[in-house]
């Protein structure tokens, strides 16, 4: 690869970023110089630089077995060293408002069993993302944005109506909800490689796509992407 563009420091650290739909990396995408595209199984890897460092980009698709397949075809082929998963979530605390931030410090499945997920590889009933990305993550979110930490349950399924929120917020105390990040930590886990789940929150999570979701994915997503990138250039 050429590396004409950036003029700083070049750091070379190979950093995934994974995203569940196209929405979610635009912005990430328009900001990488350098592109190289790469098909595998029917989705894009677009290889490219951004702020000295080689990212792969790549939109998964919905859901647990998406996230996972993509997560490890990018530690198998491109040798990641450090993985983050960015995009929407729904909200499972009142505090939240619409484009906060979340920051997953552990990672639940709402639809897995705990004592059954301890006894199998990798052996861990949740997962916890990077220290050090947290905080770096937390203090290099674009300024006006509100940056919450805690737990992000993982599911699949689109959480829309009040009842199912209120029984994953009781069972695991989270945040935010969403469909892929615990997915992506635990490949992440198993291969023992730093990951962080940033996740802004596009809807309450008590009511249908076409509610909020709809109205505010766009927002979201930009929020999450614009905070990536700021965490990207600190690192
Ligand atoms: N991603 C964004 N909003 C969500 C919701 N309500 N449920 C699951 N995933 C989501």
């Amino acid at each position: 690869m050429i590396h004409q563009e950036f003029e700083g420091e070049i750091k070379f650290m190979k950093i995934a970023v994974i995203c569940a739909m196209q929405l979610e990396t635009d912005r990430i995408s328009e900001a990488l110089s350098e592109v190289r595209s790469h098909s595998y199984y029917g989705r894009t890897v677009r290889e490219g630089l951004y702020a000295g460092h080689e990212i792969y980009l790549g939109v998964c698709g919905v859901g647990k077995s998406n996230a996972a397949s993509f997560t490890q075809l990018l530690l198998d082929r491109f040798g990641v060293e450090m993985i983050i998963n960015v995009g929407v979530a729904g909200s499972l605390d009142d505090r939240l408002a619409i484009s906060d931030i979340v920051l997953g410090n552990e990672l639940y499945y709402h639809d897995f069993a705990r004592h059954l997920l301890e006894e199998t590889y990798p052996y861990q009933a949740f997962f916890k993302a990077d220290p050090e990305l947290l905080e770096r993550a937390a203090e290099a979110v674009p300024e006006g944005v509100r940056v919450f930490t805690g737990p992000i349950a993982t599911g699949d399924q689109f959480v829309d109506n009040p009842e199912k929120k209120e029984a994953i917020r009781r069972q695991i105390g989270a945040l935010a909800c969403e469909m892929e990040g615990a997915a992506v930590a635990q490949v992440a886990a198993g291969a023992g490689i730093p990951f962080l789940i940033l996740r802004s929150i596009s809807d309450g999570a008590d009511e249908g796509l076409e509610g909020a979701f709809e109205r505010f994915k766009h927002q979201a997503a930009a929020v999450a992407a614009e905070s990536v990138l700021a965490l990207i250039r600190t690192l």
